[in-house]
């Protein structure tokens, strides 16, 4: 499905990506994990078409989209739920869906950007029920929701997340990773960015640790969860437990 090969990118002269590979397989859900600044949200904003890359190769679908500009890797079927949400604070709930669903909404009629709507709130019911709401009157939580939504109105194959979790209540943290699967069974691939490694290892079947814009590690999530530099790192464990 996604295929990176060698990415490497950066702004100004500040090289962030220093020669990332990794693939998604169709219908996986994947996570990247990595610490403040190792560059993952770089590293989806590169497959965005956001920021530029300097070298390297992106393959979605067998078709190379290293390069192209949002709209057009959209419309190759991948979106981004970007970190920080950015929704559109002045619009409401339903404006804001129907702008993940503009670039395709030249193919589509108003019967198929309804249909994506219903998808959505049937997804995330609370955004129904808020639907004429500001969206900068929502919650933390449901912005969260809200950005997924529009991601997903584009009726992508590949979504990409970032760090869906970030200044959430354990609660509604809990009710996001729950529609994933969901998503997985709607035939969607995932690539799941997170500081909480945890949770997203949980949820993933596969994972890669980012360090310094550098993959150092990968794996199958248990065997992820079970690393004792992973525990150490990134899972809060202390590896010197008296048990050892
Ligand atoms: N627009 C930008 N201009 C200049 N430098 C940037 C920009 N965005 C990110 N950086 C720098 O690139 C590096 C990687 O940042 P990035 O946001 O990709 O990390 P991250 O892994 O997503 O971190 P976090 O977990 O905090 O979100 C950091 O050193 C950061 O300061
Ligand atoms: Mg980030």
């Amino acid at each position: 499905m996604l295929r990176i090969l060698n990415l490497e990118t950066g702004y100004g002269r500040l090289r962030v990506l220093k020669g990332v590979s990794l693939h998604v397989s169709s219908g996986e859900i994947v996570t990247l994990i990595g610490a403040n600044g190792a560059g993952k949200s770089t590293l989806l904003s590169c497959v965005a078409g956001v920021v530029r890359p300097w070298a390297g190769e992106v393959v979605l679908n067998g078709r190379p989209i290293t390069g192209l500009p949002p709209e057009q890797v959209v419309a190759s079927g991948c979106s981004l739920s970007p970190e920080g949400r950015q929704v559109f604070g002045p619009m409401t709930v339903r404006e804001n869906l129907l702008m993940g669903g503009y670039v395709r909404r030249g193919e589509r009629g108003r019967e198929e950007t309804e249909a994506a709507l219903e998808e959505v709130y049937g997804l995330f019911e609370v955004l129904r029920q808020r639907r004429d709401q500001l969206a900068g009157t929502l919650s933390g939580g449901e912005q969260q929701m809200l950005a997924i939504g529009r991601a997903l109105m584009a009726r992508p194959r590949l979504v990409m997340m970032d760090e869906p979790s970030l200044g959430i209540a354990p609660r509604v943290v809990q009710m996001i990773y729950e529609t994933l699967p969901e998503l997985k069974r709607r035939g969607m691939t995932l690539l799941l960015v997170e500081q909480n490694a945890r949770a997203a290892l949980r949820v993933a079947d596969r994972g890669y640790v980012l360090e310094t814009g550098q993959i150092v590690c990968e794996g199958d999530s248990e065997e992820l969860l079970g690393n004792r530099e992973v525990q150490r790192a990134y899972l809060g464990k202390d590896y010197r437990r008296i048990d050892e």
